[in-house]
């Protein structure tokens, strides 16, 4: 399947999205959050892909939402499209995504990376919610995503100054993981998904769940329902098969079930 605005491929088990709108700096149109949700929803559908990333160029993983495509609508246009609702879908993608972020990722571009499950940052990186130097605020999640990342203070400041923040700023507050030289980002981020890729697919999607739930709930119903979770993985072959594995010294075999 080929798509107007992105590149996928695959590597193994791993699949591979690159944001493809040079022109505009890979800012996110609806076409764009057409062709992800196809695409991820293609992989998360696909048993012979366990894990994936999603990248942009080397200058911008992406410079926001399409301030083009905005600019002349109103509040009603904007209410009765509920806009920007359809990327809660893309939170919603199951399998593991590595966000690999190379040069601007603002606005919707920040907010993206932080729907992915983990940053992984070139050293060129730069992240922002630059919004309000439009008359606006973040809208595809940025003041509830970062605070939580990064807490209130930075995530304010990121929001009512609209600066930006560099990798080493961005590692240093949580909200990138790693952050590598530019130049090896791909294969970083590539060689974490490719290690994903190795685990029992029911334990890692479990496990994103369980991390997942964490922003979701108190911590009594968090812990209640990681307990439920690791409970059910006695169900799996693979639990068998990997303790079976460490007790027997090699390497194990998880058959994603
Ligand atoms: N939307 C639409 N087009 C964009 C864009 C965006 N978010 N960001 C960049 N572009 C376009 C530019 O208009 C320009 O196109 P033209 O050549 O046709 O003029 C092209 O991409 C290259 O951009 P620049 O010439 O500006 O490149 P630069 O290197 O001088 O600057 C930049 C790079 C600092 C990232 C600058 O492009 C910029 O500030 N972009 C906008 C960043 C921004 O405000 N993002 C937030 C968007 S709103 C949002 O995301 C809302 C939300 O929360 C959902």
């Amino acid at each position: 399947m080929s798509y107007e605005t992105i590149l996928v491929e695959t590597r193994g088990k791993v699949g591979l999205v690159t944001l493809n709108r040079p022109k505009a700096l890979n800012a996110l149109n609806a076409q764009v959050l057409a062709d992800l949700l196809a695409a991820f929803r293609a992989f998360d559908a696909d048993p012979a892909i366990a894990a994936s990333v999603l990248t942009g160029s080397e200058k911008a993983f992406a410079a926001g939402a399409d301030i083009k495509e905005m600019q002349s609508r109103d509040y009603v246009d904007m209410y009765v499209a509920d806009a920007f609702a359809g990327w809660d879908d893309f939170a919603r993608i199951r399998k593991p995504i590595i966000a690999a972020v190379a040069g601007y990722a603002l606005g919707g571009g920040c907010e993206l990376a932080m729907m992915c499950d983990f940053i992984i940052a070139g050293d060129n990186a730069k992240f922002g919610q630059p919004e309000i130097t439009l008359g606006v605020m973040p809208g595809m999640g940025g003041s509830q995503r970062l605070t939580r990342f990064v807490g209130k203070s930075k995530a304010m400041d990121m929001v009512l100054t609209g600066r930006m923040m560099d990798a080493a700023e961005a590692e240093r507050c949580g909200l990138v993981s790693r952050v590598v030289p530019a130049d090896d980002l791909m294969a970083e981020a590539l060689t974490a998904a490719s290690r994903i890729a190795e685990f029992s697919l029911p334990a890692v999607m479990m496990a994103k769940e369980a991390v997942d739930r964490a922003y979701e709930t108190t911590l009594s119903e968090g812990l209640r329902f990681e307990r439920r979770l690791f409970h059910s993985m006695f169900a799996l072959e693979d639990q068998k098969e990997g303790m079976a594995a460490f007790v027997e010294k090699r390497p194990a075999r998880f058959l994603d079930r």
